[in-house]
Order: C-alpha cells, then sequence, then structure tokens
C-alpha cells in the first residue's frame, strides 16, 4: 500500500545520473517526455509529465533536436511520425506494448475489409502500421468527444482495445465493431479484491482507467485517462482513492497532494502485475545511456509515416 510518505531520495546514484543526463539535455538540445506510468525519478528528470495525448501534443510542438520518450514503442513512435527529421530516443527498445501486440497489421487489414464502408478509430496504442490503416487516431482522454463529432450514420471499427471500445460505446451510444484486444496490465485487476479492499476502507473512492474491465469499472467513483484521473484526486475533496491503473501515476498524486492516500487496486494475483512490464523496462540508467549513445533510435519507412500522420493530425485537430 502506499502511504502519504514521499519517498526518501535522491540516492548519490541517482543525483549522479541527474546531472549527468541534465549536463546531456544541454549538449543535444534533448526534451525529456515521460508518461505517468514510468518510475518516479525518470517522471522527476522529465520535461514533461503527461497522458499519451498531452505527450503527443507536447511531440507535435517541440522545438528541441532529439526527443527521448520516456514511454513504450507505440508513444516513442508517434513522436517519429511527427517529427521526422529529429532523432526519437527509447531508452529500451524492447519496451513494447502487449495491447499494441493484440493487434497484427496483417489480421487488422483482413478485419477492415470484412467491414466495408466502416471508418476506423484506433487507440494510439497500436503500431504505426495500424495507425496507416486508420482513418482517426484518439487516446483515452479525447475517445468519447471524437467518436462524438463523427455522424451518426457513419459505421466505426474501433480497434485494438475492446474495453475502452466498449466505456466509449456506452459513454456515446454508438455501436461500434470492436477489435478484441485488450492491455495485460487493466485487465489483471481482482474485482473481487477491489470489493473487499473497498470495505476495509469504506471512504475511499474507486478511480479507473477506462482500459480496465467493465467488472471492475462498475465500481468505479470516476473513470478517465491517467490525466483525468490525476486531476480528480486534486480537485476532489475526497482523501483516499483506491487507483484502478498502472501504479507509477501514484507518484504524482503523491506529489501533488502528499496528504491524502492513494491505494493501488489489487492484481488477480499476489504479484506486481499491475505494474506494466513494458514501460518498467526503462530505467534511469538506460535514459542517460540513451543520450550518450543517442541510440537506440526510432526508425521507420517513409511511407508507413506518411499514412500514419494523417490519422494523428486528424485526432490532433479534433481534440483542441
Ligand atoms: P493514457 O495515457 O491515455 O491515460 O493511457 C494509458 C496507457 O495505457 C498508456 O499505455
Ligand atoms: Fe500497453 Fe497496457 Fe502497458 Fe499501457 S499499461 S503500455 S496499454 S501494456
Amino acid at each position: 500500500m502506499f502511504t502519504t510518505t514521499l519517498k526518501p531520495r535522491p540516492t548519490n546514484r541517482t543525483h549522479d545520473l541527474f546531472s549527468a543526463i541534465n549536463e546531456l539535455k544541454k549538449k543535444l538540445n534533448a526534451v525529456v517526455l515521460a508518461h505517468y506510468y514510468q518510475d518516479g525519478d525518470i517522471q522527476d528528470i522529465a520535461d514533461y509529465i503527461g497522458d499519451s495525448l498531452e505527450l503527443s501534443r507536447k511531440a507535435a510542438t517541440t522545438s528541441a533536436d532529439v526527443i527521448v520518450f520516456a514511454g513504450v514503442h507505440f508513444m516513442a513512435e508517434t513522436a517519429k511520425i511527427l517529427n521526422p527529421d529529429k532523432l526519437v530516443l527509447l531508452p529500451d527498445l524492447d519496451a513494447g506494448c502487449s495491447l499494441a501486440d493484440s493487434c497484427p497489421p496483417d489480421q487488422f487489414a483482413a478485419f477492415k475489409a470484412a467491414h466495408p464502408g466502416h471508418l476506423v478509430v484506433s487507440y494510439i496504442n497500436c503500431s504505426a502500421e495500424i495507425k496507416a490503416l486508420s482513418d482517426i487516431i484518439c487516446t483515452s482522454s479525447n475517445a468519447v468527444k471524437i467518436i462524438n463529432q463523427i455522424p451518426e450514420t457513419q459505421p466505426i471499427i474501433f480497434a485494438p482495445d475492446r474495453n475502452l471500445g466498449r466505456y466509449v460505446s456506452e459513454q456515446t451510444g454508438r455501436n461500434l465493431v470492436l477489435w478484441q484486444g485488450s492491455c495485460m496490465v487493466h485487465e489483471n485487476f481482482s474485482e473481487k479484491k477491489l470489493v473487499e479492499l473497498k470495505i476495509q476502507h469504506p471512504t475511499a473512492e474507486i478511480i479507473a482507467h477506462p482500459e480496465c474491465e467493465p467488472a471492475v469499472l462498475r465500481h468505479a467513483d470516476f473513470i478517465g485517462s491517467t490525466s483525468a484521473l490525476l486531476n480528480y484526486t486534486q480537485n476532489s475533496s475526497n482523501q483516499k482513492f483506491i487507483v484502478a491503473t498502472e501504479p507509477g501515476i501514484i507518484h504524482q498524486m503523491q506529489k501533488r497532494v502528499p496528504n491524502k492516500i492513494f491505494i493501488p487496486a489489487p492484481p488477480v494475483n499476489n504479484c506486481a502485475c499491475n505494474e506494466c512490464p513494458h514501460m518498467r523496462l526503462n530505467t534511469l540508467e538506460k535514459l542517460y545511456l540513451a543520450m550518450e549513445n543517442r541510440a537506440p533510435e526510432i526508425t521507420m519507412s517513409e511511407e508507413i509515416r506518411v499514412a500514419a500522420l494523417k490519422p494523428i493530425q486528424r485526432m490532433l485537430e479534433m481534440s483542441i
């Protein structure tokens, strides 16, 4: 359980790495963008921390020469799609995403062909190839807004996350054809243990990411993207929260409101599997080494990049 006490830091090692990374930021004219699911020390050294939408907006407007993306592959790839002439670094190239992997491009192309006349709206948690097969990209913070802007008579495929798709369908009243993908982290919360935890902490509000299964979402007092959850905990008069998303976000929640209590929602097993194993492949050391070595770098074919750019730009236009 997380308490209200902030972790003691920085250690000497962390402090040395912070100084070295700050030096490299200046030398390379680099910006470090970090998702809320990164380790706390990575969040602390980042120039910008955000949810997927905020980080794509930041990537679209940065004047830095080098973007160091502390997140997973599809996020860094999005930054590269928006910035073909910049060097985009990912501290660990193996930092993938189970949700993105659950939608192979050849199978999705066949699925799309089986639904002629459908507009394809894809969650940003997908590969550049899937983006290239899509009409509009969305994130968890703008999905409802984007679907609401599409004419009611237009049939829609929503990919790849079935849980977000189901949630958006409920919120908009639209019948969406769902690709059956999911996130290994958000599907791993235990409804039974969540209810037991709520009985132990009756005043706690349950807050959840829409990638969670309906059995978890139906207990939630508030549902939203990582940024929306963070803002909610800051603005709510409530003192205690059970957090049903990757617990990296709790680092920012504790920083913003140190007097409040945040309890990570329990996974089905007694493991740390509510931590995203992909996100957590990045470490402060790897971030430093990536900047020092100017590698590993994100690359892709220009054909895919240009095709993937269009639906991302549509998203950015539709979510102003
Ligand atoms: P958001 O950043 O949109 O909240 O999404 C969370 C997520 O799963 C990122 O992988
Ligand atoms: Fe992918 Fe889930 Fe990890 Fe997000 S939390 S990066 S959706 S596996």
